[in-house]
């Protein structure tokens, strides 16, 4: 190790589906535009697709099942232990459905960021695409933010916004907002491990100037 160059963040991804996300995230990691590594990809569904995905980059993956435990306290100290074996600087959910328990939170507070596919604080919770549209609403979007206790409720850290065109479905604007979903976690991904962005009191400070309540947002 060269005591000049401090080595690559470790970053620990949570995830449960596809992993998309996370290969954004991976891809940066290879192009070195994020001085970070990939540690481990844990899953708490066996069998899902980025586990494959975190494996074609020589990422280690692991599952952690749900189904496998009695109560969510239980399921998330067996998470943290597996986690904490990797002593990541750096914890990403990316499409992790779970919710976790105050303990989880706590102890990867102000190192743990979450991606949400709505402008929070609008729409927490699932079907964020579907709600838009029934609103009638002009502009949707995609937010990564710090994970706090109130779920969703994390201060912003980066928002995208997208238009929501008159002939909009669910999938046609979920798709529109994935796109920019893998251009700003790359980004807040970054800015933590250049250790940019830092979490104190519960708001997030990009450059030591606290954010504002929607995070820095892009206009896509
Ligand atoms: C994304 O749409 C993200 O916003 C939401 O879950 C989805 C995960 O997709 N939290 P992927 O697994 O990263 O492809």
């Amino acid at each position: 190790m060269n005591p000049e160059k401090p080595e690559p963040s470790r970053i620990v991804i949570l995830i449960s589906g596809s992993g998309s996300n996370m290969q954004a995230i991976a891809e940066a990691c290879t192009k070195r535009e994020i001085d970070g590594e990939i540690v481990a990809v844990i899953s708490n569904r066996p069998g899902v697709m980025g586990l494959d995905r975190a494996t074609s980059f020589g990422v280690p993956t692991q599952v952690v099942d749900h189904t496998e435990y009695s109560s969510r306290e239980e399921f998330d100290v067996h998470l943290m232990r597996a986690i904490d074996e990797y002593t990541p600087d750096l914890v990403v959910l990316a499409g992790f459905m779970r919710i976790l328990t105050p303990d989880f939170v706590r102890r990867y507070k102000g190192r743990m960021l979450n991606i949400h596919p709505s402008l929070l604080p609008k729409y927490k919770g699932l079907d964020t695409h579907k709600r838009a549209l029934e609103a009638g609403d002009k502009e949707h979007g995609v937010t990564v933010h710090f994970v706090s206790e109130d779920l969703d409720g994390g201060p912003n850290v980066i928002q995208a916004v997208v238009p929501v065109l008159d002939d909009d479905n669910i999938d046609t604007l979920r798709t529109r907002v994935q796109v920019q979903e893998h251009v700003i976690y790359p980004i807040a991904v970054k800015w933590f491990v250049e250790g940019r962005l830092t979490m104190e009191k519960g708001d997030a400070y990009f450059d030591n100037e606290m954010l504002p309540d929607s995070g820095v947002q892009l206009n896509a």
